[in-house]
């Protein structure tokens, strides 16, 4: 087994410090765009990951980024790789490998994830091209009947297929099986499920013979469904998300660094401290945002050259925010220095 896994591992949840998931996918970094009415080039793919990746600073607060298969092939404007750009400001880089959700066969409103297929030829380019950390993503819904057995086992088998793949290859996988918020679901409801999956995970990542002080779970955090008529504080979602990893994700596991699955920036900063505030806890708790670290940056970059300052102004301050709820001394008060700056 790689040792250096286990301290990749730790350094990616290392303290005060959080992960960045720059992994859009080329459709979904459209969507992003569209909202600030800017075309997706490549060009502009290329320089709004140079504009997030160049923050000065920002390396106290972000321990890896998330690249997508187009981005980890990409350069900064003096030429120097994106990768070899992150690595010498000690950030590391990290792939996003599996190639999306599809419909689960038989099962309507379900999907998939693909992506095994040539994976293990894949990992090998992408550690040649720097990864030291991947992430693969499995998705579930919410419905009254939803999910099914089927779709939170088929799931875990793949996420486990992936991860030990990635091992081989001397790749931390990072495990993300997400739960989607999206309904009028309790919090208890969002619990249950939530328990079902990591319980399916964990028992065919061990299955598979996972090394797995060599992995990172990227989970949801367990809230009440977005459209619920009474949605849960930031005290319960804390109390209900800890209740359900202190059962199912093992004390061996170095870190859990949530996703930010559509809640508000301040939202996904307020639960992380409401969660650490708890603590101590077995594992690191910390972050692997994607719009919750860039919704800010991306509505003041605006796709205008000149506004690139603002935009890593905006960056910045939220991976501040969020190192500071790493350790539970976040306040809203905090961010007003955004404002100020
Ligand atoms: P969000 O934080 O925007 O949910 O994205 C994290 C991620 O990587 C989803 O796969």
């Amino acid at each position: 087994m790689h040792t250096d896994l286990h301290e990749t591992a730790r350094a990616l949840v290392a303290e005060g410090k959080g992960i960045l998931a720059a992994d859009e996918s080329t459709s979904t970094i459209k969507k992003r765009f569209d909202s600030i009415g800017l075309e997706s080039t490549e060009e502009a793919r290329r320089a709004y990951r140079d504009l997030l990746f160049t923050t000065p600073g920002v390396e106290d607060y972000i321990s890896g980024v998330i690249l997508y298969d187009e981005t980890i092939r990409q350069s900064a404007l003096d030429g120097t790789p994106f990768p070899k750009l992150l690595a010498s400001k000690g950030v590391i880089p990290g792939i996003k490998v599996d190639l999306g959700a599809k419909p689960l066969a038989f099962s309507e409103g379900e999907t998939i994830t693909e992506g095994l297929d040539g994976l293990r030829e894949r990992l090998k380019e992408y550690y040649e091209l720097g990864a030291r950390f991947a992430k693969w993503r499995g998705v579930y819904s919410i419905t009254d009947s939803l999910p099914s057995e089927y779709c939170e086992w088929t799931n875990a088998h793949a996420l486990a297929r992936y991860a030990v793949l990635c091992q081989e290859a001397g790749i931390v996988p990072i495990v993300e099986p997400e739960v989607l918020m999206d309904g009028t679901h309790t919090v208890e409801r969002a619990y249950h499920v939530t328990s079902r999956v990591l319980n399916a995970l964990y028992t065919e990542l061990f299955d598979q013979r996972i090394d797995i002080e060599g992995t990172l779970l990227k989970p949801n955090m367990v809230l009440s469904g977005y459209d619920a008529s009474q949605r849960a504080s930031i005290d319960e979602v804390a109390e209900w998300s800890l209740r359900c990893y202190y059962k199912h994700v093992p004390a061996a596991v170095p870190g859990i660094v949530f996703l930010s699955g559509g809640q508000s920036d301040e939202d996904a900063t307020a639960h992380l401290n409401a969660i650490n505030k708890r603590g101590p806890h077995p594992w690191q708790l910390s972050f692997s945002y994607g719009r919750a670290l860039q919704a800010a940056a991306i509505n003041a970059w605006g796709g205008k050259p000149e506004n690139v300052e603002a935009a890593q102004r905006a960056y910045y301050h939220r991976a501040k925010m969020n190192s500071a709820a790493r350790t539970g001394t976040y306040a809203p008060e905090l961010e007003r220095e955004a404002l100020v700056a």
